[in-house]
This record gives structure tokens, sequence and C-alpha cells, in this order.
């Protein structure tokens, strides 16, 4: 496997920054991963690994080693009438994988197509979008320790999964493990999940959808509101939707009659960040060469030639804009890197 120094990283992100690695490999077997991380000469460099690179923005060059796992098999490990259990190595592609279990099928993550990244990422920040959250279908994750090379093995109670968030963000794990492989469980005759307001609006002629038209439905939508990463970087969502006392979201409900609000657990509600956003004046805002996703304000920019401090620098005046007109603090969903 090829060492490489000084590695542009600008096609292994997609905010596009023009950010370089000290060193990169990207291990094409677990066995070449296990390797790399027993080389003596790099065991004690600080460690990024990445998938698809969709949810990290980088401030600056990393001084370390980033590791791209690109092992990609995906195996069968249970079949019975009713359901499929899957095991998904890190390197699988996240959306070839949904198409995969589309086309064989097996129902239960249709509404994540289309989310860029891979299947050893998807875990990490439990990706969600239309009703779904990876942590639906996921059945347990496997890992290698970095520091003591050994297997961990983490059921989905393990997992500790939250609104874009796992036991992988947090902790000791976040620096000290490396995912290789992701287990699912999926259903041979599930029921589409099509409640959420703007895909049950794609499929409002289509009462009774197969899970390939849930997902060309999906795919519809996401082309309308999200950009594409090959023509302005981004990083999906940079925000998350904040969820804010009950009696706040009614306050705000009554004098904006307009605003949906979500459910968020018995206490709070989920106010959508876009609206947020839009509220404040930012929708579709240039600053430079970065800016604010017109059709999805929770989407940040880079048009090109932008970089991570410039993003940085737009998501905190977002932020403060957002909590001087109405008292919330936006929290980041993108993972910033240095
Ligand atoms: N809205 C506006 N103005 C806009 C766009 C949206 O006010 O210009 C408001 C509307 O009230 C709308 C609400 O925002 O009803 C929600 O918008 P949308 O359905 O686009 O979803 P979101 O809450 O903004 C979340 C996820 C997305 C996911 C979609 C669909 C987070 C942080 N983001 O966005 O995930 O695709 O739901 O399920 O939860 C990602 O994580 O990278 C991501 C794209």
């Amino acid at each position: 496997m090829q060492i490489h120094r000084d590695y542009p990283l600008k096609a292994h992100h997609t905010f596009g920054f023009d950010v370089k690695a000290r060193y990169y490999a990207a291990p094409d077997t677990p066995e070449a991963l296990h390797a790399l991380l027993a080389d003596p000469l790099y065991r004690k460099l600080p460690k990024l690994i990445i998938g698809g690179g969709s949810n990290l923005l980088f401030r600056a060059d990393y001084e370390g080693l980033v590791i791209q796992p690109r092992f990609h098999a995906i195996d069968i490990v249970d079949e019975d009438d009713d359901s499929v259990t899957l095991c998904a190595d890190a390197g699988v592609v996240w959306d070839e994988f949904v198409d995969y279990c589309v086309q064989h099928g097996w129902g239960g993550v249709e509404n994540l197509s289309g989310i860029p990244g891979t299947a050893g990422a998807a875990p990490v920040q439990n990706i969600g979008a239309y009703g779904v959250e990876v942590k639906d279908v996921i059945y347990g994750v496997e890992a290698l320790r970095i520091d003591s090379l050994q297997p961990v093995f983490f059921t989905r109670e393990a997992c500790m999964f939250g609104y874009r968030d796992s036991i992988f963000k947090h902790t000791a794990w976040k620096n000290n493990i490396v995912i290789t492989r992701a287990t699912f469980k999926l259903w041979k005759n599930s029921q589409p999940v099509t409640h959420y307001g703007a895909l049950s609006a794609a499929l409002h002629d289509c009462p009774t959808p197969t899970l390939a038209q849930v997902r060309q439905a999906v795919l519809a939508v996401r082309r309308q509101k999200l950009p594409d990463p090959a023509v302005a970087g981004n990083a999906g969502s940079f925000f998350k939707n904040p969820a804010v006392p009950c009696a706040k979201a009614h306050a705000l409900a009554a004098a904006y009659p307009a605003l949906t609000l979500y459910p968020a657990n018995g206490e709070e509600v989920k106010v959508p960040a876009a609206w947020l956003i839009e509220q404040c004046g930012w929708k579709g805002k240039r600053v430079g060469q970065v800016g604010v996703h017109a059709p999805q304000p929770l989407v940040l920019v880079n048009y090109g030639g932008g970089t991570g401090n410039d993003v940085m620098q737009l998501a905190a005046d977002i932020q403060q804009s957002v909590a001087a007109k109405f008292g919330i603090a936006l929290e980041m969903e993108a993972n910033v890197v240095n």
C-alpha cells in the first residue's frame, strides 16, 4: 500500500478546500489497515479516519496521517423469510449500498438514498433523512482499536445513537478506533416511510410506492434542495436543528404562524434551523467565495477557492444573528478537523 506524503485532500472531502495531509493512505484490505496502524513509523502521529469526507471541515493542512479505508465487500450474514442481515465494509459507498438493498427488495435504507459518504462513516453521525435514521437499521458496528490493534464490537445499544450523534463522536473512541464494518438488518416486506413533508409531496401520485419509487423520489427531492458537491463544495447540513423548550417553541409559533415545528422529546421541540437562518436574511447570501445555499439555507457552500476559515467566519456570523434575533444557539453539525 502506498503512503503518500504532503497529499492534496481537495478531492477527498466534499467542501473541496485546498488542504494537504502530511501522510495519506487508503488501505484496501483490513489486513493492510492493521499493518498501517502497527507500523512504528506512523504509530505516534495523530490520525484522522475519513469516509467520503462529506461531513468534514478542514481549517488548515492536517499534520498527521489521514486514513481512508477502501475495502468494500457486502456480505449476507443471515436471512429468513422476513429479514436479511448484511455486513458492509467501511469503504462501501453509502449510496451504492442503498441501491444494492433497493434492487434486492430489502427495505429500511431507501429514505437514506443519495447521502454522500461511506458505510463506515454512516453510524458516526447517525445519518438521517426523510423520517429515517441509520440507527433504525443498524445491528452492530465492528472496529479496530488504534492503541491496542484489538477488534471491538458495538451493539446498536452500545453505539448510543442520538440525533446526528453516536458514541463514535465522543469520549475516548473518537480518536482511538477505525470502524471496519457495519451490520444492518433490513426487511423483505417493509412499509415505506413516506410521511415526511417533502417526500410525501413528491409521492403524491403514488400512494403505495415500491422501494425503487421511494428511492427515486428521495433522489429527486435532494437534487432540488441540496447542492451537488461536484458543483459547489458543501458538507450537507452545516448546523443541527436546535431543540428548544416547548414554551419557547410555542411562543415562536404564535408569532410566526407559518413556522413548522417537529417533536424532539417530551420537553423539547425542534425548530428548523433553515427557517431561523432564512429569517435572519442569510438565505442565498454570498460572502466572497462562500455562502448560504438558497434552496436550503442550512447548507453552507464553497463556490470555489474558499477556505475552512471563510466558512467558519460565515457560520459564526449566522450563529450570532440567530442568537441575537431568537435567543437560540445553533450547534454545528459538520466536524471541524483542526
Ligand atoms: N425551511 C425554510 N426555508 C428553506 C428551507 C427549509 O424555512 O429555505 C424550513 C421549512 O420549514 C422546512 C424545514 O425547514 O419545513 C425543514 O426543511 P428540510 O425538510 O429541508 O429539512 P431540514 O430539517 O432542514 C434535515 C436534515 C437533512 C435532511 C432533511 C430531510 C438536519 C441537520 N438536516 O434538514 O440532512 O436531508 O432533514 O430529512 O437534521 C444532512 O444532515 O447533511 C442533511 C442534509
